[in-house]
């Protein structure tokens, strides 16, 4: 399967901090927000991924990621000139994707919880048509709402609804087989111009072929468009990394748990960072731990 990040847009909700910097380049809190998707995909098993950005965005992503390999992974980019909708990354991206089946994530969604990992690559594994992923809501008129039947097929997906039918939120992470290239390229712009990924998801509903999974409560879920969603975000990744010394979306760490990188690469990774507290957690993963002085 290959990856994309959809990684442009408009940022508008951000403004003015949107102006001058792209918005999956701003930091959730200790690292930039495409680090989130990226471990999403990575996790997922994936290792060929495409970042689509604005034009004027597409060299800041390159210094960061650069082309993936010392990750372990092979990333490249696209533009998208204007921002025509979340299903024109199939046509941006389509010798990408090539006779491969994908997986798409929005550049601004988090995703965290408990064996995430295993259960991404388990629906990889087990795609039949289209797999979304559901995440319970307080407020689910402003997003996509999908219900389900007794098998977990998706059976009615409503964008926006004033009385919504379920509080199950559609969120950004999407798998679609390999006709999604030609779904979209089927595709009628929107009223407001756009290629929209409900009208995907839609398709592959109506030929039965779409699934919903829900991500109950022990997942957490953020799209961070606004400020109000970003320092949510941020105190939600500071406050679970300094309780559990861990890291949420550590993409060195995650190369290597996954066998992408060696010990001695992950290490170098971790130097490259200099003495950041990010850089020493991720040379600390192989360091051998000190023995406890017990004081005499
Ligand atoms: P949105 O948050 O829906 O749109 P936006 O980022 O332009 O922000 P705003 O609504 O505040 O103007 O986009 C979701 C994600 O998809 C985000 O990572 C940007 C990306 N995106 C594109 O890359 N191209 C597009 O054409 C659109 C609509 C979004």
């Amino acid at each position: 399967m290959k990856g994309i990040i959809l990684a442009g847009g408009s940022g508008t909700r951000l403004r003015p901090v949107t102006i001058g910097v792209s918005k999956q380049l701003l930091p959730v809190y200790d690292k930039p927000m495409i680090y989130y998707p990226l471990s999403v995909l990575m996790m997922s098993g994936i290792r060929e991924i495409l970042i689509i950005t604005s034009p004027a965005d597409k060299d800041v992503f390159g210094k960061i990621l650069g082309d993936g390999s010392s990750l372990g992974l092979s990333i490249t980019y696209a533009e998208q000139t204007v921002p025509r909708g979340l299903a024109d990354a199939f046509l941006v991206g389509a010798e990408h994707v090539g006779t491969d089946s994908v997986a798409l994530v929005l550049g601004d969604n988090i995703f965290h919880g408990p064996d995430l990992g295993p259960l991404l690559r388990h629906h990889v594994r087990d795609l039949d048509g289209c797999t979304l992923f559901g995440h319970p809501v307080r407020d689910p008129e402003r997003y996509g709402v999908g219900e389900t039947d007794s098998r977990g097929r998706l059976v009615s997906l409503t964008e926006k609804p004033e009385q919504p039918s379920s509080n199950k939120a559609v969120t950004g992470l999407y798998l679609y087989d390999n006709d999604v290239v030609e779904v979209a390229r089927q595709l009628r712009p929107s009223p407001r111009g756009e290629l929209e990924i409900t009208d995907v998801n839609r398709t592959y509903m109506e030929e039965g072929r779409a699934k919903l999974v829900e991500l109950g409560n022990e997942f957490s879920w953020f799209d961070t468009g606004t400020c109000d969603s970003l320092l949510e975000a941020s105190k939600y990744v500071q406050e679970i990394e300094s309780r559990q010394g861990t890291r949420i979306a550590c993409i060195e760490e995650i190369a290597y748990s996954m066998g992408f990188v060696s010990a001695e690469e992950l290490h170098e990774l971790g130097a490259r960072l200099s003495s950041s507290p990010y850089g020493n957690y991720v040379k600390g993963l192989v360091e051998p731990r000190p023995l406890l002085e017990v004081a005499g």
